[in-house]
């Protein structure tokens, strides 16, 4: 079985488990339990890991909330802010993101649109990408938040955030990001973004599932979604999973160690797939932009063929996704964001790479998509 799936999860890499292992077997203290030495161990293991993953983004340690992913990270950012916002403007407000983001940011905006607030999702580009005169044209007397994702976790593109946050920044507008598909991948620094909310998740690079983080920078107004122990500056209360902590840290050191090197392999390998694949198959396009894009990522179209045979011919030997397979059986709403119809959205694949991918898969993955075509084009 040939794995291009990486954008959904990456395996946890062995040296990530064994990070994590002594946190599980003895070291199994509740950080908060600062009584005895136990609990003191598991709390300067979260201060040292949570020192080393700021230190990776520019920020401070106390910038630093974990959460249980992404997904949660998104929630927190988008529901608490737009709360927190709502009370000191005295009614909610308007808040900007992008029709490609993932479900974990659109979902919540769905919430917050029941609750009052006004939401603009701006359609990007045939490419893929959002234009900063598009932002511009959005902004109205009372918009309080503007959400846009680093990269696109189907297409792979790259969103040109420092442009998009300093527009935010001129005007008084928070900025938040999804980072999920980025951190690990690209070089980020927090600074830089001009963000003041970066969310992020572990199982993306190499870490652990049920971890991740939002930054939060100093001066950001945020409620909480949840309440009990005060942990996390009140800002997620909940005992930190020790162990998962630790992975995630490992995972970060891991990936920043050789993320350019990484980069150039996995870029040269994707790019062979797609050469590969566009010469045996003519007629598949690319969805999204090709630059700016992640390294590891490649989006195609077959045209005229069924989504559904096609996967089914795919399934013994590749494991990759489909826009029929992405969200809840509906066809990819990113890539109907960027023109394509229902139809080519489920005849879409998007096949991801990751740090264990190698020259014969690739070569194996040309081959079995090129079978896979022919027989669901001949029946
Ligand atoms: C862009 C993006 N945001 C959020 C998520 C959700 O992350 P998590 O699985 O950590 O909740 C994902 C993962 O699919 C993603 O790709």
């Amino acid at each position: 079985m040939i794995y291009l799936d990486h954008q959904a999860t990456t395996p946890c890499h062995p040296s990530v488990i064994e990070a994590m292992e002594p946190w599980w077997r003895k070291q199994w203290g509740n950080p908060s339990s600062r009584q005895h030495r136990l609990g003191l161990t598991a709390a300067a293991a979260i201060s040292s890991a949570r020192e080393r993953l700021a230190g990776s983004l520019g920020i401070r340690a106390e910038e630093l909330i974990f959460t249980s992913g992404a997904t949660e990270a998104n929630n927190l950012a988008l529901l608490g802010h737009a709360r927190a916002r709502a009370l000191t403007d005295g009614a909610p407000g308007h808040l900007i993101s992008v029709a490609s983001e993932h479900h974990a940011v659109l979902d919540p905006l769905l919430q917050l649109k029941e609750e009052g607030f006004r939401i603009t999702l701006l359609p990007p580009q045939g490419n893929g990408l959002i234009e900063v005169e598009q932002v511009e044209e959005a902004i109205q007397p009372d918009t309080q938040l503007l959400s846009v994702m680093v990269a696109n976790n189907e297409i792979g593109v790259i969103q040109p955030i420092p442009e998009l946050s300093a527009v935010c920044d001129s005007r008084g507008i928070t900025m938040h990001t999804d980072a999920a598909q980025a951190y690990g991948h690209l070089p980020l620094h927090a600074e830089e973004l001009g963000c003041a909310l970066i969310s992020l998740s572990a199982h993306k690079f190499n870490g652990p599932k049920g971890i991740g983080a939002l930054v939060v920078r100093a001066g950001t107004q945020l409620q909480p979604l949840q309440w009990g122990g005060g942990q996390e500056q009140g800002l997620r209360a909940g005992t930190l999973p020790v162990p998962l902590i630790m992975g995630m840290a490992a995972a970060a050191e891991l990936s920043m160690n050789d993320l350019e090197e990484r980069q150039v392999r996995l870029q040269t390998l994707r790019d062979q797939l797609w050469q590969g694949l566009k010469a045996r198959n003519p007629t598949i396009t690319l969805n999204g932009a090709l630059q700016p894009r992640l390294a590891h990522n490649l989006n195609i179209t077959v045209p005229a063929i069924s989504g559904s045979r096609l996967q089914r011919a795919l399934r013994p030997q590749l494991a990759c996704s489909s826009g029929s397979a992405c969200s809840r059986g509906e066809p990819s709403h990113v890539l109907q964001s960027i023109g394509r119809n229902r139809f080519e959205a489920e005849s879409s694949l998007r096949l991801s790479l990751g740090r264990d991918t190698t020259t014969t898969d690739i070569d194996g993955a040309i081959e079995v998509i090129t079978n896979a075509i022919q027989t669901s084009t001949k029946r």
